[in-house]
């Protein structure tokens, strides 16, 4: 099917290279004003100025569709998230209303621990009923691809359960999906004496399955004091290295223990979260390879710092913005109040926001060839707004919902 989409009033995010933006780069959002884009099963086929349509489209299809007044940007690229979960945590929102801390709650058994507990009691059905309506809700809010980390089960059985939702989540979606095993994201009761024990669980029992059942792309480590130490994650995430998986990590959440050395030294695609970075952090991070991913609405949530945005562009870092979508630190997959938030509370330009959001989220999952930005050859997936007066309206108006419609390889959701 070939669909025309004509007098779009900005056409936003579009990219001849793909280039991972870094420093001054990521100010720069290519937009060309009363555009085009032709769509050709599902995949971008065309796209320009009105006045060069003739040229380009010569033979116009029989479906065209007439977009005057709204803009497209490409769909959020979410290369962050905790999608599969058994229940939400509305108990631990109200005791940290009263004043305990994420890590207090951590400590006496709450947090990753009680999602565990409800993983492990869940079959698979159900859990993949649930991330499926997860899914399709934030693909309605404009992610057009996302990452998925295990992390809940901390037994065998459990992550293995829900990587292979994860796989079917993968196998059934419509956009793009990636898996992370996240075993090590704290330890688990029965091993709370025993760390030498899991890590060895980790990887002598759950990463040959995970290798031999292609479950996951991905290898994460909760880095963080009382959860798995710089050295930790180095021995964890080389056993998954063996079997082909990239480190993609969560540092510096809570503090700064040498999270970011080990990254670079492990060649890490990401190090996610960042709230807490000393300058040096900052400086080494900046002039290395690994993306720097941000999780403004986990800050938020837990009533933290936000994380160092601008020192990081500044510095030159190659910066995403991702959901963190989880039960206990950021329980909204809403990319656009993740953009609005990184605008408001970190100083990141609309500009850097939007492209921190789609083409370094994409490269952040690797599928810059896929998604991202208005390239040819890229899938269709795209966020069509309402009529807003100019792109920085986007964050501007937070908590206003601008999106008419979101489409996914060319057809509407
Ligand atoms: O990315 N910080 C570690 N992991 C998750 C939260 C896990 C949870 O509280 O369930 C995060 O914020
Ligand atoms: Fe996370």
């Amino acid at each position: 099917m070939t669909s025309l989409i004509i007098n779009i009033q900005q056409l936003a995010g579009v990219r001849e290279q793909n280039i991972l933006l870094r420093g001054n780069a990521l100010a720069d959002l290519p937009i060309i004003d009363n555009a085009f884009v032709l769509i050709e099963d599902g995949i971008i086929a065309e796209y320009g100025p009105m006045y060069e349509l003739e040229l380009k489209v010569p033979q116009l299809p029989k479906h065209v569709i007439d977009v005057t007044g709204q803009t497209i940007l490409p769909c959020w690229c979410d290369s962050h998230t905790h999608l599969v979960f058994a229940q939400t945590r509305e108990e631990e929102f109200i005791d940290k209303i009263r004043g305990m801390s994420y890590a207090e709650i951590a400590a006496r058994g709450g947090g990753i621990l009680n999602s565990a507990n409800k993983i492990n009691a869940s079959g698979e059905e159900e859990l993949f009923v649930a991330a499926w309506q997860r899914l399709q809700q934030v693909m309605k809010m404009g992610t057009g691809a996302i990452e998925i980390k295990s992390g809940y089960g901390l037994t065998v059985e459990g992550e293995l359960k829900m990587l292979r939702v994860i796989k079917k989540l993968k196998q059934q979606s419509p956009i793009p999906v990636k898996a992370t095993f996240l075993g090590a994201h704290t330890y688990p009761v029965a091993y709370k004496e025993n760390h030498q024990g899991y890590i060895d669980s980790i990887i002598n029992e759950m990463l040959p399955v995970i290798a031999a059942e292609g479950l996951a792309d991905y290898i994460d480590v909760f880095c963080e004091t009382g959860f798995f130490s710089p050295g930790e994650m180095e021995i964890i995430c080389r056993a998954g290295m063996q079997y082909g998986l990239k480190p993609k990590l969560h540092i510096n959440q809570l503090n700064s223990i040498g999270g970011i050395e080990s990254a670079i030294k492990l060649n890490a695609l990401s190090a996610d979260h960042l709230e807490t970075m000393t300058d040096h952090d900052i400086q080494l991070l900046a002039a290395s390879t690994v993306i720097g991913t941000l999780l403004p609405a986990a800050a938020f949530f837990l009533r933290m710092q936000y994380q160092p945005a601008r020192k990081l562009i500044d510095n030159g870092c190659a910066t995403a913005l991702a959901s963190d979508y989880n039960p206990g630190s950021s329980p909204s997959g809403n990319m656009n109040f993740a953009v609005a938030l990184s605008c408001i509370q970190m100083r990141m330009l609309p500009e850097e926001a939007i492209n921190a959001a789609t083409i370094n989220g994409a490269f952040a999952m690797e599928i810059e060839n896929e998604v991202g930005s208005i390239s040819i050859g890229k899938k269709a997936n795209l966020i069509f707004t309402k009529p807003i007066p100019s792109i920085a309206y986007l964050p501007y108006s937070f908590g206003e919902n601008c999106i008419d419609k979101v489409m996914i390889n060319g057809e509407y959701v």
